[in-house]
């Protein structure tokens, strides 16, 4: 990671590809409008690619280099270089994980506390409950542990009741589970107990008058909580930096003894950037331990990059190479998606199909009026069974911005338009078209990922932090599994 090479080795290759990530045709909706197979996949690995079988391809982005070449005759050596640039840049290829199952586990004798929830959380906050308490226990003085989009509260209240940690959550939404989450806690914990601090916010989107309402009711709701649960629960905004920071700092006035600890599991976006300034801007904040996610959530310019090592290599010869197409990408995960069961897959993909098949359709039913402002909400699984089927139910659950003329006729009559049904036919054989831009991506994925954690790594590195970066989660169960944890020296 400290070579100084490897970002500028990552920008290289992705400035090769950026047809992959940085290009309207990278987003897989204008995949047959923006004819991305046949204008960006190079001939010669449209070939090789192409003659795969459908459970070859689906296995690509896991398969050793050795084997993919002996799948069939002639492999482009630009495709094999390809993979194998992006393995070997992958930071998790680089990078060492923590053994899985390792750790003593103090959430067995828990259950109340941890009832509800998934596998994959148990797994995140056990591993996240072990790191942050030997973190703790590097001071000597008081140390708060503040849970920075605490969500649900599942990693707050674990760090409190079973690793006996004095923490406080903070998040931007008041959400169910944290009432759901008080109720589950058996009465009485005894006083050690009451320190579990569960937060939640009232969307500052509400108008004025709505939003003291929603204060009001919101504060009665938790004196009800409190009164009957020894979980303490505060009330906090929307965090940005300034807010963030000023607290911090007020904290820190009143309780100069005691040390803060910022810890955010999947922050999204711009949320873990503001949480490394505040690391770094104020004082009582001596440790961070952050795991990233939704990476496209915020201004890329408030993003990437952050560090002035990547912002001078990006001046340099690398300028626009991301783009939020890019940062979309970077939350993808191949080994989560060959994880799952080959049906899974299938459907996954057969959906993004008949999504790009739409959008030519849409083109064809709207003509001019037509500017690639279509947005389709979720389409259930049972509503997937065929083109036609699938493009009814996303008719009914499209968002226009600003609303097409004639739109409603349009897809009253949809099943048995004649340019739909011509569209269909001439797309129906090119699933397989899609698979392979996909794949490709997936192998690029971790790569773009890796900038971005190498950029915060740099940027802790330049205040003059003492970080760790390490895979802290299996990669089959968490698609964002790279923790950083750093401390003020
Ligand atoms: C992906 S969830 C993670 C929740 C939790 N840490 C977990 O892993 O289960 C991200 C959370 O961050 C919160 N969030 C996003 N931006 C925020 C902000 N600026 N201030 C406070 N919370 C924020 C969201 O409301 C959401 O609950």
């Amino acid at each position: 990671m400290d070579d100084p090479n490897y970002e500028r080795e990552i920008l290289s290759l992705l400035k090769d590809y950026q047809w992959l990530h940085n290009d309207p045709s990278s987003d897989l909706n204008n995949f047959f409008t923006g004819d991305t197979f046949s204008r960006c996949v190079p001939d010669d690995w449209q070939q090789w690619l192409s003659h795969l079988s459908e459970d070859q391809l689906h296995t690509l982005t896991i398969t050793s280099e050795d084997a993919i070449s002996s799948w069939a005759p002639e492999v482009p050596p630009s495709l094999i270089k390809f993979i194998h640039e992006c393995r070997r840049l992958s930071l998790r290829n680089l990078i060492s994980s923590q053994a899985i199952h390792a750790h003593h586990d103090p959430l067995r004798h828990h259950n109340s506390v941890t009832r509800g929830m998934s596998i994959k959380k148990l797994h995140e906050v056990q591993r996240l409950g072990t790191l942050i308490t030997e973190l703790a226990g590097k001071y000597s003085s008081k140390v708060k542990i503040v849970d920075i989009g605490s969500g649900e509260g599942y990693l707050s209240s674990v760090l409190s009741y079973c690793y006996d940690l004095d923490v406080v959550g903070v998040d931007a939404q008041f959400t169910k589970g944290e009432v759901d989450f008080s109720r589950k806690i058996p009465t009485p914990l005894g006083a050690e107990k009451r320190r579990g601090i569960l937060a939640g916010e009232i969307s500052g989107k509400l108008p004025k008058p709505d939003r003291e309402a929603e204060v009001k009711r919101l504060e009665d709701k938790l004196q009800f909580v409190q009164r009957f649960i020894p979980v303490r629960i505060h009330l906090v905004h929307h965090v940005t930096l300034c807010r963030l920071t000023s607290r911090a700092n007020s904290f820190w006035i009143s309780h100069p003894d005691t040390k803060i600890i910022l810890i955010g599991l999947h922050t999204c976006g711009v949320l873990a950037c503001s949480m490394l300034r505040l690391f770094n801007a104020c004082e009582a904040v001596v440790g961070f331990v952050g795991v990233g996610c939704c990476y496209h959530k915020g201004r890329i310019e408030d993003i990437f990059p952050m560090s002035h090592t990547s912002t001078r290599t990006m001046e340099s010869n690398f300028h626009g190479i991301l783009d939020s197409q890019s940062l979309y990408l970077a939350c993808e995960s191949p080994e989560l998606r060959c994880s799952q069961s080959i049906e899974d897959q299938r459907y996954a993909l057969r959906r993004r199909f008949y999504r790009s098949v739409l959008e030519v359709s849409f083109r064809c039913a709207f003509g001019s009026n037509f500017a690639g402002h279509f947005v389709v909400r979720d389409v259930k699984r049972q509503d997937c069974g065929d083109f036609f089927d699938y493009s009814k139910a996303a008719a009914a659950k499209l968002r226009t911005n600003p609303p097409i003329e004639g739109a409603d006729q349009v897809f009253a009559n949809w099943s048995t338009d004649e340019n739909v049904k011509q569209v269909w036919k001439r797309y129906k054989d090119r699933e397989k078209e899609i698979l392979i831009v996909l794949q490709l991506q997936m192998i690029l994925a971790p790569v773009i990922e890796s900038l971005l954690i190498l950029d915060r790594y740099q940027y802790l590195v330049e205040q003059g932090m003492e970080v760790r970066v390490e895979q802290l989660f299996d990669a089959k169960l968490s698609p964002r599994n790279i923790v950083l944890c750093a401390q003020k020296p």
